[in-house]
């Protein structure tokens, strides 16, 4: 049994107060529902220590929206895996497709930073998904499975077992326009079946992938119903702590 998970991805929104004010709205929330989903949050890298330290003695994990896969040294700008560790971060999204498509990050990037935070022992979360020209010119399956294979490369199946996948297409992140539920459960299948050849039948079984792109409280459900989906990765619902309780309650 696979436990569902519930991700929200703030990207760079949200002041001090409003940051630290969600945190505290999403523990008392957290506490009081028992959800058996496990949730987390992607703060600003500038709010993680204060949320973290907001949600102190929740179950609420925080992450870490990306990383730099180098080892802590002279990379101006960059937060290392051994420095979100250290503030109690759990586990950190990689090569989401604002990284991939705003920042020019590769597949080798993507590879890089896995690495990385499997050496400061954080939970990779990988995002991976097909532009809408290359949904239209029928080529979803080979470059989603392209960017699997390239961010698996090298792991192994234990590993594997234990990170997620978040299969979120690129022309469904903020745009409202999310993905219908059987073309999502299409690609999760495809990826797990690929992961079982690749990996073996264990790892597949185990490993999340979780749906991302336009979650919202009126359309979790039809995801989170789905054996295949193991759970959400929600950008803009998420700077609110009803829409995102909203849907965590369809986990
Ligand atoms: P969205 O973002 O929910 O606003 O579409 C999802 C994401 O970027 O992870």
């Amino acid at each position: 049994m696979r436990t569902p998970l519930v991700l929200g991805n703030w990207k760079m929104n949200l002041g001090a107060r409003q940051a630290i004010g969600l945190a505290r709205d999403l523990k008392r929330a957290v506490a009081a529902g028992g959800s058996r989903a496990t949730v987390g949050v992607c703060p600003s890298p500038v709010h993680v220590a204060s949320v973290r330290e907001g949600l102190e003695g929740s179950s609420i994990q925080v992450g870490s929206q990306d990383l730099v896969a180098q080892e802590p040294g002279a990379f101006t700008g960059g937060t290392s895996a051994e420095q979100l560790r250290e503030l109690g971060v759990t586990f950190t999204l990689i090569g989401h497709s604002e990284r991939r498509h705003v920042f020019g990050e590769t597949d080798q990037d993507v590879v890089a930073k896995v690495a990385a935070a499997h050496r400061a022992s954080l939970l990779p979360v990988v995002c991976y998904g097909e532009t809408l020209d290359q949904r239209e010119a029928g080529r979803t399956r080979d470059v989603v499975l392209g960017q699997v294979e390239a961010a698996l490369a090298g792991l192994s199946a234990a590993q594997v077992s234990a990170l997620v996948l978040a299969y979120e297409p690129v022309w469904a992140i903020g745009t409202g326009r999310n993905a219908e539920v059987a073309d999502a459960v299409d690609v999760h299948r495809t990826t797990r079946a690929w992961v079982s050849d690749r990996f073996g039948p264990e790892a597949a079984a185990a490993v999340r992938i979780v749906y991302g792109g336009s979650v919202k409280p009126d359309n979790a459900s039809g995801y989170l119903a789905e054996t295949e989906i193991d759970g959400a990765l929600v950008g803009g619902a998420s700077l609110q702590a009803d829409s995102f309780l909203g849907i965590l309650g369809a986990a």
